[in-house]
């Protein structure tokens, strides 16, 4: 089977049989197909679509394009949440450890940046000596030693899905329910787990902006997960803003790791923390319920449990012992700082979450290409939400760059981000966790 007539029968309009995706995929693994086939693939089906059966083809050859994980010796059920991507959104940082405090087993195998949103993997990487990409055997002893461990998938893990994820980040075929769908289940099957609890964003910062296809997408994603065998729920959470006020690779893992320690405040952040790891303790029976596992995890993060494990999970894969103590001493910062304020004075009505990351990719803290380096010190900080008052003493956030020319760009792209209403005004905030 020839790629480039697959190609031309999905850019056509027409179904692939589960064979021709399997050939496609083996492809992507083998580098027989080249990085302008891979896109024009994923072109055709962003364009085209992926059916049910498709999809369910597509995300059982990435599953199996590489090695698959099982966890005989877990000391708890193994447990894992995804996000469909964000901005400001350091859910994973703290879950993992969180849900490893409270018994679970969590070998979270996480993304990298992915077009304006951030990735797990990329603010890990900011921490030197971390390796992102383990072997199975390190990814392991991490696991056993601190109960989570937060990793990429290497060679060995859906290589399919690593290579298919680069091209879709720099040809603009993100957007996609099927391909989404695919490329998150097929790393969640591929790690072993037992429950999944899908963090599925919505609103300006959400590949899926409106409310109509994130529920689309969180649909797609429950029902081939559990198609397969995956016990897995799903949040719609809210995207119309950042999920913290921290868009940057080092400024966010900073941001966790003070959360964790107890020497900064976020509570959007921590209540999405919070209910998505209540639905994973509850899925996997550690908790009685949702409610229950709500408790746990707030207790985990508010007791320094989590912390203690995140630090433990830093060390095993090769991070530093005092993270968690000493994050400053480790982390990157820029060496320009620039506060940004407004025009006029007044109260953030609503913001562009998706200018905002696309800020960031700007400033390199993201990709353009798939081999670009990112740098991990640059991105935006002190991001005023909505309903906050700014004005001269209060900015609309704080840019951290390389240079002064990328700083003053980064500084136009946040105030066309911010559509500001009159001093005074209320406006209203989206719901955090939607229906
Ligand atoms: N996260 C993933 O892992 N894959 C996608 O395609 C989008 C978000």
């Amino acid at each position: 089977m020839l790629p480039q007539e697959i190609i031309r029968a999905k850019r056509d309009g027409g179904a692939l049989t589960p064979a021709e995706i399997d050939a496609i995929v083996d492809g992507i693994v083998s580098g027989r197909l080249t990085d302008a086939q891979v896109g024009a693939f994923a072109m055709a089906a962003f364009l085209k679509g992926l059916d049910r059966d498709e999809t369910v083809a597509l995300t059982r050859a990435m599953t199996f394009s590489g090695e698959t994980l099982d966890w005989p010796d877990a000391a708890g059920p193994v447990l894992d949440k995804h996000s469909t991507g964000g901005v400001g959104d350091t859910v994973s940082l703290l879950l993992a450890p969180a849900l490893a405090a409270c018994g679970a087993t969590t070998p979270m195998i996480a993304g990298r940046g992915l077009g304006h949103t951030g990735g797990t993997l990329d603010k890990l990487d900011a921490i030197p000596g971390y390796v992102t990409q383990p072997d199975v055997a390190t990814l392991r002893k991490a696991v056993a030693a601190a109960g989570c461990a937060i990793v990429g998938q290497t060679a060995a893990v859906a290589p399919a899905d690593k290579r298919l994820y680069a091209v879709r980040d720099v040809t603009a075929t993100v957007e996609s329910i099927p391909l989404i769908t695919a490329s998150i289940l097929s790393k969640k099957l591929a790690a072993g787990l037992f429950g999944l609890v899908m963090d599925v964003k919505t609103g300006s910062g959400a590949f899926m902006p409106t409310h109509a296809l994130s529920l689309e997408l969180a649909r797609s994603i429950v029902e081939v997960a559990n198609g397969a065998g995956l016990k897995t729920v799903a949040l719609l959470t809210d995207m119309d803003e950042p999920l913290a006020p921290v868009a940057g690779n080092a400024l966010e893992t900073l941001h966790a790791i003070k959360l964790l320690a107890g020497r900064r405040q976020d509570a959007r952040l921590v209540d999405a923390t919070v209910a998505l790891g209540g639905e994973a303790l509850a899925l996997g029976g550690l908790a009685a319920d949702a409610e229950e596992g709500r408790t746990m995890i707030a207790r985990a993060m508010a007791s320094g449990e989590a912390a203690e494990r995140f630090g433990r999970m830093c060390a095993a894969l090769g991070g530093p012992a005092d993270i968690v103590e000493r994050p400053r001493n480790h982390l990157a910062e820029a060496p320009i700082v620039l506060e940004v304020f407004a025009k006029a004075e007044g109260v953030v009505a609503k913001v562009a979450t998706r200018t905002l990351g696309l800020a960031v990719v700007a400033l390199g803290g993201g990709r353009t290409r798939a081999d670009d380096r990112i740098d991990s010190a640059v991105g935006l900080d002190r991001l005023a939400g909505v309903g906050d008052a700014v004005g001269p003493d209060r900015p609309l956030a704080i840019v951290h760059a390389r240079d002064e020319a990328g700083a003053e760009r980064a500084a136009a792209a946040v105030r066309d981000a911010y559509a500001l209403a009159d001093a005074g005004a209320t406006p209203s905030r989206a719901k955090l966790i939607q229906e």
